[in-house]
């Protein structure tokens, strides 16, 4: 079994998602849209898994979380209560010889200087100049830079503004989910019985005018994060993040399954100059250890200032200590795709089989597999085997995402399941027309087992959800 870490591995797993349909580049026939990605019927399925997982754990599993919906167009004055319009964005060079535009922080990066989008202007632009000889454009290679300049990511839009010129009242597309819940938190209090501590979660698009995104799914111009704010009493905020740091963790090593070895915390240096505490769980993909998810101590600013921007006074009153106070907010933040290009880089195996074959094996857990079993009739051209396949697999795709196969010999069949990373393929056999019983085909051993049709969603169930 070959297991790369290096560019080599991120090819191959940005051609292998797109010939299986994981992932497509966006607008493809018209040559593609910068940093859109669209998602095939495997990447749907996987993101589908991800996003029902993360609801389980985060809200169904926990009687102090309840979930939202919001908009992606809000108040605009929302982003300037934020601090969106004045403070979100990225420090940003131009290559004189090529044009090409680099986040500078990257090109630091990559030359090995230590520095982050967080920094000031000032900070960054500093160093940046103190060590510009050892940086080079990653397109054309030259080394000739114009000065740093901030970036805002905020993306504008005209929703409801059928004025020429609308860039006068511009409306934004959210640029996080989270403010759409800091704005429905009173709403919340008000139409449930929920008290502090609680946590309001919630799945969502966001959009960012990001300025290099060339991490494949990694960094995107539209993405979907899963978020949750959890309201505390401000003296219990730092052993509450605490709880939700381990919480979180445990969200990828156990429930996950993603190997731990693969995982680690970094603490932020540069704070926003609100927050107490800031640590990224970060995953070792094919280009190195980077950020999977934040989990964030953000103290009362955020309902401090939509307080003060919306004069609306969202302070707590406490029903038994009878004190008012501004809750303080601990945060979890992830982008799906962040998780599924985790889950991918995890899953991807090539091994060579004896007799010299190769196969790609794509080994994702059972309950992460975007089609859980397969189901074949031995033979297509007979009728009797298809019927009885047919009976089996709609009995079966009732409980689980199934597929039918009854294309080409059964050796081809399995590879096409093996790339794609269904644990379990079921075969029809002139047998089962006289013992009611099937081959099942483990993925990972390649073991075959003949299991009765009668018990056959049972076990399945079991060997997929243990
Ligand atoms: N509310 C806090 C917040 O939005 P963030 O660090 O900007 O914090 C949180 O983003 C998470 O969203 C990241 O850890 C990452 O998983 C995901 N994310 C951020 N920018 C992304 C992008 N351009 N493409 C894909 N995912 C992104």
């Amino acid at each position: 079994m070959k297991k790369e870490n290096n560019n080599n591995l991120m090819e191959k797993i940005v051609s292998f998602a797109k010939r299986k349909g994981f992932v497509y580049p966006s607008s493809e026939i018209y040559g593609g849209f910068g940093s859109c990605y669209d998602y095939g019927p495997y990447g749907v399925e996987l993101q589908n898994i991800i996003k029902k997982m993360w609801w389980e754990y985060m809200v169904q599993f926990r009687e102090d979380i309840i979930g939202l919906d919001s908009a992606i167009f809000m108040h605009p004055k929302i982003w300037e209560a934020s601090g969106h319009i004045s403070g979100f964005s990225d420090p940003l060079t131009e290559c004189k010889n090529c044009h090409t535009r680099s986040r500078v922080d990257h090109l630091l990066e990559e030359a090995g200087i230590q520095a982050d989008e967080k920094m000031l202007e000032e900070e960054i632009n500093d160093i940046f100049t103190k060590n510009i000889k050892k940086l080079k454009c990653p397109d054309c290679g030259k080394n000739n830079f114009t000065e740093v300049k901030k970036f805002n990511l905020l993306v504008k839009s005209n929703l409801g503004n059928f004025a020429d010129d609308w860039q006068k009242e511009i409306v934004y597309l959210r640029g996080e989910t989270c403010q759409g819940i800091y704005t429905n938190y009173k709403n919340v209090l008000d139409s449930t019985r929920s008290k502090i501590p609680f946590g309001i979660a919630q799945i969502g698009k966001v959009f960012r005018n990001e300025i290099t995104a060339r991490q494949f799914i990694f960094r995107t111009r539209e993405f979907e994060q899963m978020e949750m704010q959890y309201f505390v009493k401000p003296e219990e905020e730092m052993q509450e993040y605490e709880k939700l740091k381990e919480y979180r963790w445990k969200f990828f090593t156990e429930y996950l399954s993603i190997k731990e070895k693969n995982l680690k915390w970094k603490k932020h240096d540069n704070l926003v100059f609100y927050a107490k505490e800031a640590y990224d769980i970060e995953y070792n993909f094919p280009f190195g250890f980077k950020e999977l998810e934040g989990v964030h101590a953000r103290g009362d600013y955020d309902l401090t200032q939509h307080s003060k921007f919306s004069g609306v006074n969202l302070s707590y009153s406490d029903p038994e200590s009878k004190k008012k106070y501004m809750p303080h907010i601990i945060e979890s933040s992830v982008g799906i795709a962040r998780i599924m290009l985790a889950l991918m880089t995890e899953a991807y195996t090539e091994e060579k089989l004896d007799g010299g074959e190769e196969r790609i094996v794509m080994k994702f857990p059972a309950k992460l597999a975007p089609i859980k079993v397969a189901v074949f009739p031995l033979l297509k051209n007979k009728p009797e085997l298809v019927e009885k396949a047919k009976e089996v697999f709609d009995n079966l795709k009732i409980k689980f995402m199934c597929e039918f196969d009854d294309n080409g010999n059964i050796g081809k069949r399995y590879r096409r399941q093996d790339e794609i990373g269904t644990p379990f393929c079921v075969t029809i056999d002139f047998d089962t027309l006289k013992d009611n019983a099937v081959t099942v085909r483990d993925r990972d051993t390649m073991k075959q087992e003949r299991i009765k049709i009668s018990d056959l969603s049972e076990k399945l169930n079991k060997l997929i959800y243990v």
